[in-house]
């Protein structure tokens, strides 16, 4: 579905804070069938994600990090709630733009969205939060360098590229590949821009970066932009 002559730009003013659940990040990521036991796993700019929550309760290690986690629990829940009814209504406006073969309908992507928020919320409310939430911005992290055995970043970095800019992109990837371990990955999607328009400097960006042995683009599990993209995976030198 590429009729660009129907196409609108996602109406957004500045970054919304969404909450993707494990099975759309696994779907997204093409994580089906990952080894969640080589490192740490990191969640950038994860907003109100459940993935984080999931794959704690599955018995993985896992954080996130986020600005969107400043201030108190039930403000930044409080925020999820409406961050759900204002995109659900802006989606329901421009479905006919939308690939539904991932979820559906409308109200199944809405549906979703609300399990993941409850998860995010019960494990945002537990004492234990703030030693997996950080609230921390790209692009400085408060990690140790060598830290993650993999780092994923959905719906931030590209897709608000006319906000925040090439300089910002060359630092923050540079600080996630700081946080990676030898030969562990960072994984971005999407790689479009809010115009539904491929992000105009990624090329002269990823022929400038450093410390990173494979840079590839694989095919996204997760059809739901009126664009396709692809991810992006990098893989840190050894
Ligand atoms: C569209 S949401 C994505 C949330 C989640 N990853 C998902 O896919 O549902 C974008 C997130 O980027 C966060 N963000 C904004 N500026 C950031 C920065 N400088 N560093 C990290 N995250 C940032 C926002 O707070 C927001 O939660």
């Amino acid at each position: 579905m590429e009729n660009k002559s129907i196409l609108q730009a996602y109406p957004q003013t500045g970054v919304a804070s969404t909450c993707r659940s494990y099975e759309e990040y696994t779907a997204m990521f093409n994580l089906v069938g990952t080894d969640w036991n080589e490192g740490p796993v990191l969640d950038v700019a994860g907003g109100a994600s459940s993935f984080t929550a999931q794959l704690n309760a599955r018995g993985f290690e896992a954080y996130a990090a986020d600005p969107f986690y400043e201030g108190l629990n039930e403000d930044v829940i409080a925020a999820g709630h409406k961050e759900i009814e204002v995109s659900s209504a802006k989606i329901a406006a421009g479905a006919a733009m939308y690939d539904w073969s991932f979820y559906g309908s409308p109200e199944q992507h809405r549906k979703l969205r609300e399990h993941s928020l409850t998860l995010f919320a019960e494990d945002f409310r537990q004492d234990s939060a703030r030693t997996k939430y950080y609230s921390a911005a790209l692009p400085n992290l408060p990690f140790e360098s060598g830290t993650f055995g993999l780092i994923v970043c959905s719906h931030f970095l590209f897709l608000y590229a006319d906000t925040f800019g090439k300089q910002f992109h060359e630092e923050a990837l540079t600080e996630l590949i700081r946080l990676l371990r030898p030969g562990g990955e960072l994984r971005i999607y999407p790689l479009i821009t809010l115009k539904w328009e491929e992000c105009p400097f990624i090329s002269e960006l990823l022929g400038e970066l450093k410390g990173v042995d494979l840079i590839e683009f694989l095919p996204t599990g997760l059809p739901f932009m009126p664009v396709a993209s692809p991810l992006l995976r990098l893989v840190k030198s050894v």
